[in-house]
């Protein structure tokens, strides 16, 4: 495996995959790489010829008060994982090779960015579409693999890729979870134990409200309250953020649940800022 911290350089060398013809898929990730981040590298070795992965932890991404500074690092055990997982090339830019001085563009969808995680974390979008789209046009890659843990995130990408007609395929890969349910994130690693064993009833209580749903219950209003009080009782460390049923492609909630519906959660534990989410149908 290649690691490439020069943007020329690993555009360069994924050009020359495209102008041999050979297909690539790309997964870009702010790494201390998990169990899901290898699950997306599996996947793109066994459906392309070239797999290109990246590790930047976006500043852009980031609130002021949010965990830029803290937000655990590992290249070391990064690149072993990476490798092992049989990614050709590792790109792991420098945030000033990546925003020179006079950097001046913004990327932003507007809509379905304004909602969820958008409401909570103002700019968050923004720095997504702006570091996704740079490096989709690093990578140039046949198709670029996303968890749908970020599902919002995954929207807003689909919208801009979309919009902006860039030539790429947008592969959603399924949440990767602890034998308990809890969905794998690197944030994680900030739950104290009592947090980490109240964690799980994020996705119980997504089970929960799906099986209601299953058996009838239409009104989202009436799946939210009973699962902002499951919430309550199983996790009194945490505090829910949003809890909301949202349409799944344009983030538009949702009073009636009877079509295409996302369960969409975040919750602040003292440690960590959690999300999950479940597809009702
Ligand atoms: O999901 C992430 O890890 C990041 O938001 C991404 C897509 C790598 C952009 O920095």
């Amino acid at each position: 495996m290649q690691i490439i911290t020069s943007p020329q350089e690993f555009q360069a060398l994924c050009w020359s995959w495209r102008c041999q013809g050979l297909t690539s898929a790309f997964v870009p990730t702010m790494g201390y790489l998990h169990a899901g981040h290898v699950s997306l590298f599996e996947w793109a070795r066994a459906n392309s010829q070239k797999v290109a992965a990246s590790i930047f932890v976006n500043p852009t991404q980031f609130g002021p008060n949010e965990d830029l500074d803290r937000y655990p690092r590992d290249p070391e055990g990064d690149a072993a994982k990476a490798r092992a997982a049989g990614v050709d090339v590792l790109f792991m830019p420098e945030p000033g090779a990546m925003y020179p001085p006079g950097f001046a563009t913004t990327v932003s969808v507007s809509g379905l960015t304004e909602a969820l995680c958008g409401r909570s974390r103002p700019g968050h979008f923004a720095g997504v579409t702006g570091v996704v789209s740079k490096l989709l046009m690093l990578a140039i890659p046949t198709t670029a693999v996303f968890g749908c843990k970020d599902w919002q995130q995954l929207a807003v990408i689909r919208r801009m890729v979309r919009d902006l007609d860039i030539p790429v395929a947008i592969e959603g890969r399924p949440i990767f979870r602890e034998p308990d349910g809890l969905a794998i994130s690197s944030r994680n690693v900030y739950l104290s134990p009592k947090e980490r064993a109240q964690a799980p009833s994020i996705h119980q209580g997504l089970l929960r409200a799906k099986a209601q749903v299953a058996s009838g219950e239409s009104d989202a209003a009436k799946v939210l309250a009973d699962l902002a009080d499951f919430y309550g009782q199983s996790m009194p460390d945490a505090v829910v953020d949003y809890l909301e049923c949202v349409h799944p492609e344009t983030i538009v909630p949702l009073q009636n649940v009877s079509g295409p519906a996302l369960l969409a959660v975040a919750v602040k534990f003292p440690g960590a800022r959690l999300i999950d989410n479940m597809l009702l149908h």
